[in-house]
This record gives structure tokens, C-alpha cells and sequence, in this order.
């Protein structure tokens, strides 16, 4: 039997083993998903695993995105812009990454609900799942991409890679047609992220990257304005079903009882 991991620290919130065993079942795929919670210094060996057939492919998560890149063969053109991996195969004798969650994202955002063509948007946090954010940004044709980050020096790194982006100091206010959280603060369901209240104007979209919990404080607190906002897992959906034909040449199959399965956790 085949088998798939998710690999981060923490996982406790992912829905990757779920998804993929969903899938494996519908599509009649021996094989069987697991995760595993890994520190830094297991990397090396566990591409190994890979290597060496025992694991025949990998999602990777929060931290480890930007750290597995050293560890990788051939990176695929999305992974090198991003510079960030989300998905590990081997092809040949080559590791392969490869990144899904521009895509993930990109398709997470139906234009008939929200259109965010020529609109200003503002992104908090500067982490390893940032720069596929401002590459999924970019792909829709928004009209400006303001970045804000607690350590101020991450969002400069940023902005050496992505020169069209502005920097807005943290705690400061801008006005934006849509607020986007890739920071991890509401992973656990007491994080409150920091914000200053005025960023909270009815009709400002608000779109969270985490999709567990369901809703975060500060989906809750736009949701309170009246705003209209959205959590991450159409994100998640796309991404996972992007690796899922990387590794299977299979698109799986995406509909309302797959979202109600994934909601009902
Ligand atoms: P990494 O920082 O290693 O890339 P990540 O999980 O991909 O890890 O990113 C975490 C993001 O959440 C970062 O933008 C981080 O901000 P810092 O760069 O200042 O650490 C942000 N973050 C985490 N905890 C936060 C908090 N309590 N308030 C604001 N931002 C926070």
C-alpha cells in the first residue's frame, strides 16, 4: 500500500489525512494518508524516506515550507517563485517540490462572489504561505498589494522579492477593499490577533487562510461589522486536489458533500 503524509509543527489542525483517505476511497487508490509532526532537524531523513520509496509522496505545512526547498531536486516553477513547497513527489531519481497553494488560493476566489480585479488589498503576516498569497493576488489582477508583519524585517525581505509591493508599518491602518490573514494568530481558538478596529469598515472583505478553526476571532470580529468574509477552505480544497492529480493524474472530485464531510470535523 501506497503511502502519503503531511508533514508540520503543529498539525493538530489539519484536514490532509482526511481529505486524501476521502479521496483514496472515491477513486479506488490503494493507498493511505497519515501526518507527522516533525522539527527541523528530521527534514533531511525524511526526504530520505521519500527517497527511498518508503513514502511515496508528501504535503508539507507551517514551518516547513521554505525550510524543505534545500532538501529538493527540481522545483517547479511555482515553487520557485513562491519559494515555498506544499507538495513532495519523486520523478525519476529527482525529489520533486512543487507548490499548490497559488492555485489553491487563485481558485478559492469565485469572481462571481468576490471580484477582487483592480481592488486594494491589504495582507497580514509575512510567513511561508505570504508570497503565494501576493502570486495568487497578482494572477486575479488587483490594483495594489500592502503588506503588514509584526517583525518589520520579514515584509522588507518580502518586498526584495516582490518590488510592487507596499509595506505598512504593524498597528498602522490603510484603507483596503479586502484584509487577508496569513499570519498563524487563530490556529488555537483563544488567538486574538491585534488590530486596530478601524480596519473593520463594512464593506471591507475579509478572508482568513485558516480554515480550522472554522471561524477565527477575526473572521468573528468582521463578521460582527457586517462584513463579508471567508476562511481558508476552499483555499485548502484546491490545494489538496491540486496535489492530489500531482501524485495520481486524477482531478477529485470537489463538491457540497465533500465540503460538508471536511465541515462536519
Ligand atoms: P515563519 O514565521 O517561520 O514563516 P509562519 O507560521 O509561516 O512561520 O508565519 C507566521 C506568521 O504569523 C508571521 O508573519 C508571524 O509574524 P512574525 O514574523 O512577526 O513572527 C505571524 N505571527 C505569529 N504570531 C503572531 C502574533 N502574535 N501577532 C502577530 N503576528 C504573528
Amino acid at each position: 500500500m501506497k503511502k502519503y503524509l503531511v508533514i508540520g509543527n503543529p498539525l493538530e489542525h489539519s484536514l490532509s489525512p482526511k481529505i486524501h483517505n476521502f479521496w483514496f476511497k472515491q477513486n479506488k487508490i490503494n493507498a493511505i494518508y497519515n501526518k507527522e509532526t516533525l522539527e527541523d532537524a528530521d527534514l533531511e531523513n525524511f526526504i530520505k524516506m521519500i527517497r527511498n520509496k518508503k513514502i511515496e509522496g508528501a504535503n508539507i505545512t507551517v514551518p516547513f515550507k521554505e525550510k524543505i526547498i534545500k532538501f529538493i531536486d527540481i522545483l517547479s516553477d511555482e515553487a520557485k517563485d513562491a519559494n515555498s513547497v506544499n507538495t513532495v513527489y519523486m520523478s525519476g531519481n529527482n525529489i520533486m517540490g512543487h507548490n499548490t497553494d497559488i492555485a489553491g488560493f487563485y481558485l478559492s476566489l469565485k469572481p462571481e462572489t468576490i471580484n477582487l480585479k483592480d481592488k486594494n488589498i491589504l495582507i497580514l503576516g509575512a510567513g511561508g504561505v505570504t508570497p503565494s498569497i501576493i502570486l495568487g493576488l497578482r494572477m486575479i489582477g488587483v490594483k495594489k498589494i500592502i503588506v503588514s508583519n509584526r517583525t518589520k524585517d520579514k515584509v522588507l525581505k518580502l518586498k526584495e522579492r516582490f518590488s510592487f509591493i507596499e509595506v505598512l508599518n504593524w498597528g498602522e491602518t490603510v484603507k483596503a477593499n479586502a484584509i487577508i490573514n496569513t499570519t498563524s494568530v487563530g490556529l488555537k481558538k483563544t488567538d486574538k490577533i491585534q488590530l486596530n478596529s478601524s480596519l473593520f469598515t463594512p464593506d471591507t472583505f475579509f478572508y482568513d487562510v485558516i480554515y480550522n478553526p472554522k471561524e477565527t476571532n477575526f473572521l468573528k470580529k468582521a463578521k460582527n461589522e457586517g462584513c463579508m468574509v471567508q476562511n481558508g477552505l476552499m483555499m485548502f480544497i484546491n490545494q489538496a486536489a491540486a496535489s492530489f492529480k500531482t501524485w495520481h493524474n486524477i482531478m477529485p472530485n470537489v463538491d457540497k458533500n465533500l465540503i460538508k464531510f471536511l465541515q462536519n470535523d
